[in-house]
């Protein structure tokens, strides 16, 4: 996936983390507040179990799309592999911190994640969350899935069949301005990709 810098912003981004970057997924993990980290985690979760848990997304093939401002992650999605799942459906998971919430940083991140799974070739992605979490299930309705309660957990399934993706969020926000810009810059220079291929976009 992309490592693209905002355009216009030295100060926020949208990219894949590389390998030996996890400790910023580690430090936004870590600074994510008591219900935060249950809501994220489904249950108590303590330093130490985050710890292992970054190190472990670093080695398992675990895909990060971060949202960073000055170079600390402040939200992140994560792709996990279809092998740590049973039935072999790819789990999603997000986390984004306080202070920067209900800017449109879960949304676009769910944006960016969706392109990287379907690129992946993967055709469905699985979510869990707490069966109280408001923030999570509106997310996830958003981007189409279909959440059915179970044991206190809403689980449900996002298709990636082709379909129309839900209007970008409200750019009249400053903090997902800049995200939003990034996902134009990047379409413009995949399309210029295609006709370069094909021999249209060739200077005559
Ligand atoms: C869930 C979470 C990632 C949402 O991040 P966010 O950056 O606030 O999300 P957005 O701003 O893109 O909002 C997405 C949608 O959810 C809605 N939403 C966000 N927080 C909400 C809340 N507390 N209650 C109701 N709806 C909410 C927004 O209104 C928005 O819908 P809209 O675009 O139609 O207006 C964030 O709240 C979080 O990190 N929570 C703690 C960790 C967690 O619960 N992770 C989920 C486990 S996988």
């Amino acid at each position: 996936m992309r490592h693209d810098t905002i355009a216009g912003s030295a100060k926020s981004s949208v990219r894949t983390l590389r390998r030996e970057e996890l400790a910023l997924l580690r430090d936004h993990l870590l600074r994510l507040d008591g219900a935060s980290r249950r809501d994220r985690f489904h249950g108590f979760i303590d330093d130490g179990f985050i710890e292992r848990y970054a190190k472990k997304c670093a080695n398992d093939g675990t895909v990060i799309i971060a949202y960073l401002q000055d170079g600390a992650v402040r939200g992140a999605a994560e792709l996990h592999p279809p092998e740590q799942s049973p039935d072999s459906q790819p789990e999603i998971a997000f986390s984004v911190e306080t202070a920067v919430r209900r800017h449109g940083v879960g949304s676009t991140l769910f944006r960016y994640l969706i392109e990287e799974a379907r690129t992946k070739g993967y055709r469905s992605l699985r979510i869990t969350t707490g069966a109280q979490n408001e923030a999570m299930r509106a997310l996830a309705h958003k981007f189409g899935a279909h959440l059915t309660f179970r044991h206190g957990e809403s689980t449900g399934s996002i298709e990636l069949e082709p379909q129309r993706q839900p209007e970008p969020a409200s750019l009249a926000t400053p903090i997902v301005a800049d995200a939003a810009r990034a996902m134009v810059n990047f379409n413009r220079a995949y399309w210029r990709m295609w006709l370069r291929m094909y021999g249209w976009g060739r200077a005559a």
